[in-house]
């Protein structure tokens, strides 16, 4: 996520702030009695990096440090998710709260004492792997929010199902789909019934402690493109003989320039067109008979997604068309966009200003980055915030962001994860009584 983070302070004119319940003060004091097992929990989970849908050892561990809670825990879900269900000792709504558990194919490189020296093969070549996202500490906050709460069983007035989801950078092509969409094809939201659920994103550009988040829309959607031109092959010096796809495939990526910029409706909600990879050609004096193109697609907005979709397929099959070639457009639906439930995030705010403290809650822009939790929240109402983790000793613009081989985490922002994970359950059980 190394889109520029553009913060507002938050108004709070309008928000209640509930005093912590008795309940609530204990759980803090255990999530303080707890954060060295919180560190050393996100320590081995560094040092055992695994990538999508191979996180075997990940959650072994996960499925023991749940077991010994004596929760009942689901295994696999999902290909390597674990799911576990806390049964509290009154009556009340389903609260899920999830977590992501992959890593990435990057060798990591920020000299740390406890580095992963994980190699791997990934499509072919040999590279290491790192936790270069931050779920090693999503994992380890949401182990100990378990434990928190499993102390408290008999007062928790309702269920809470913990969801360790893998996949969530994507599954390897031929295991589509997977991660989120693929747990709640398997039924995760189900038996018992989920009626809200809660999700974090540690975040290397936000202040450590501090805690962002959007009602509405906060990541975008993603799709694939890839456009096939396909033309005439020539000598390069009678292009006359040819139709050439390069010059197609060049205008064809100007004309999706004109999509974001001049036929969508910006003040609604941004997108995004990104031409990434475009293949053509192997010497300067043949004029190819096909090019190829690849690109990104990023948008807030259901119907606006859905239209830039049919302007690439008909802007990419005119163009080639007024040339005398044939565009074969794909479209690869990937995430939905992340949009937080309105309702439930108003209701929900000052459950993190408890856990972070009121200067440390602030509203965030949307960002253009993407999030399969949005498979959960096309189902049941959710929201999904970020919390901020960048080391104070560095400096904000020299952070490595996250997908580097440099990143890194504050671990000291882990317990105010912890405590809005414990708070929101909490507060959303007493509120639903209501
Ligand atoms: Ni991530």
């Amino acid at each position: 996520m190394k889109n520029i983070f553009i913060i507002a302070v938050l108004c709070f004119t309008n928000v209640v702030f509930a005093q912590p319940t008795k309940l609530q003060s204990k759980t803090d004091a255990d999530a303080k009695a707890l954060e060295p097992k919180l560190i050393e929990l996100r320590r081995h989970f560094h040092q055992t990096p695994e990538l999508s849908n191979r996180e075997f050892k990940t959650s072994a561990k996960i499925v023991e440090h749940l077991k010994s809670l004596g929760l009942e825990v689901q295994y696999p879900v999902a290909k390597t998710g674990v799911v576990a269900l806390l049964k509290g000792g009154k009556p009340g709504p389903v609260v899920a709260l999830r977590a992501d558990m992959d890593a990435l194919p990057i060798t990591e490189r920020n000299g740390l004492p406890f580095a992963s020296k994980a190699v791997t093969d990934f499509g072919g070549q040999q590279t290491g792997v790192m936790h270069a996202c931050g779920h090693d500490a999503h994992m380890a906050i949401l182990l100990i929010a378990a434990e928190i709460l499993t102390k408290h069983k008999a007062e928790l007035k309702g269920t809470v199902k913990f969801i360790f989801q893998p996949a969530e950078e994507g599954a390897p092509a031929d295991e589509w789909p997977g991660g989120a969409e693929l747990m709640v094809k398997e039924g995760v939201l189900e038996n018992p019934k989920v009626d809200a659920i809660f999700g974090l994103h540690v975040q290397s550009l936000l202040p450590s402690g501090q805690i962002a988040y959007r009602s509405g829309g906060l990541m975008a959607s993603v799709d694939g493109v890839d456009i096939k031109v396909k033309g005439k092959g020539a000598h390069g010096a009678t292009p006359w003989d040819s139709v050439d796809p390069i010059v197609v495939a060049a205008q064809i990526v100007q004309g999706l320039q004109t999509i974001v910029s001049r036929q969508t409706e910006l003040t609604k909600a941004g997108a995004v067109i990104t031409i990434g990879s475009m293949h053509a050609g192997v010497r300067r004096n043949i004029i190819p008979e096909t090019a190829t193109l690849e690109g990104t697609i990023r948008a807030f907005d259901d119907a606006m997604q859905k239209k830039i979709h049919e302007k690439i397929k008909v802007t990419a099959e005119k163009i080639a068309e007024s040339a005398g070639a044939t565009a074969d457009v794909k479209i690869l639906t990937m995430y939905p966009a992340t949009v937080n439930h309105e309702g439930l995030t108003n209701k929900m705010v000052p459950s993190l200003v408890r856990a972070a403290g009121q200067q440390n809650v602030v509203v965030t822009q949307p960002v253009t980055m993407a999030e399969d939790f949005s498979f959960y929240q096309r189902k049941v109402p959710g929201f999904f915030f970020f919390l901020g983790a960048y080391p104070a000793q560095m400096n904000l613009t020299s952070q490595p962001t996250h997908h580097t081989a440099d990143f890194m985490l504050d671990e000291a922002a882990m317990i105010t994860g912890v405590k809005a994970l414990v708070n929101l359950t909490l507060d959303y059980m007493e509120s639903a009584k209501k």
